[in-house]
């Protein structure tokens, strides 16, 4: 893991620039995101008691999951960071009256992430999927809990997205959207975590290929990383006329979103 922790990552200075960008509009674009952040508490809550040291949450945006989650665990010390330092002072100039006064607001690449004591809970909704290496990246998080300790993350699964892939192989042009990880990434850890998952798919309508390009973008979500191949105005234009050529009301996406629960044991 020490790779994952020393390696300059250039990729993820567009990312922070891209979401900083839009740390001010993304609430009212995220909708996806804000459902997502509902059913990761839902499913955490039950959990809630067991959480017995530091809380950090990585990759907060706008803060739908520290807000939801304001109210718990006010006696424990809690980091509340991003990669983004725009979204984090979103979050911070948002939510700070709502959080014990002892949170800490803070800058965090989880890729580059340094524990300097363990935590009772690591948490973060709609982020891991940006690592690299989802499963190197939940083992390096496994190790900087307590035992006993809780990571609850959700994640984009590779179920998203069919109709984009299978328009572009209609339109012969490269799939360009990042590699995303298969649902049970997170299933099976080691024998040191126990791990629940859920598996949901999710639906939205937009109105053409184009808006829903606009719509990533919008979120901050435009970004392709890594060296795979990447959207062009030509590319979108050819997608545009082929779903245009099908005469469909609107372009309907779904997203498979995996939650999960990991318990490290010892
Ligand atoms: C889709 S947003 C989700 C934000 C929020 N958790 C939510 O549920 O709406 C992803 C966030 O992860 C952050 N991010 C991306 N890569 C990251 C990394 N390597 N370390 C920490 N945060 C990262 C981005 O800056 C962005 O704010």
């Amino acid at each position: 893991m020490h790779g994952l922790l020393m390696r300059s990552d250039p990729d993820n200075l567009v990312l922070a620039k891209s979401f900083g960008s839009v740390a001010a509009h993304y609430d009212r674009h995220a909708t996806v995101q804000k459902k997502a952040a509902d059913r990761l508490v839902e499913f955490l809550k039950p959990f809630t008691r067991f959480v017995d040291g530091p809380v950090l949450e990585f990759g907060c945006g706008t803060g739908f999951i520290t807000d939801r989650t304001a109210a718990w665990w006010p006696d424990l010390p809690r980091e509340v960071t991003d990669l983004a330092p725009e979204m984090v002072e979103h979050t911070r100039a948002k939510l700070s009256g709502k959080l014990p006064e002892h949170t800490v607001f803070r800058t965090l690449d989880i890729e580059r992430f340094a524990p300097e004591h363990p935590y009772g809970l690591i948490l973060s909704g709609l982020t891991v999927q940006w690592t690299d290496d989802l499963q190197a990246t939940l083992k390096h998080l496994g190790t900087a809990l307590k035992p006993g300790g809780l990571i609850a993350v959700s994640y984009f699964n590779s179920k998203s997205f069919p109709q984009w892939k299978s328009l572009c192989r209609e339109a012969k042009v490269p799939y360009t959207a990042n590699p995303l990880p298969k649902p049970d990434v997170a299933t099976y850890l080691g024998m040191k975590y126990k791990t629940l998952v859920l598996n949901e798919i999710g639906k939205e309508e937009h109105e053409s290929p184009m808006a829903f390009f606009q719509h990533l973008k919008a979120i901050g979500a435009g970004v392709r990383k890594g060296k795979g191949p990447r959207g062009t105005a030509e590319t979108v234009h050819a997608l545009q006329r082929t779903w245009e050529s099908k005469r469909r009301k609107s372009f309907t996406i779904t997203y498979g979103i995996t939650y999960a629960i990991i318990q490290r044991l010892a």
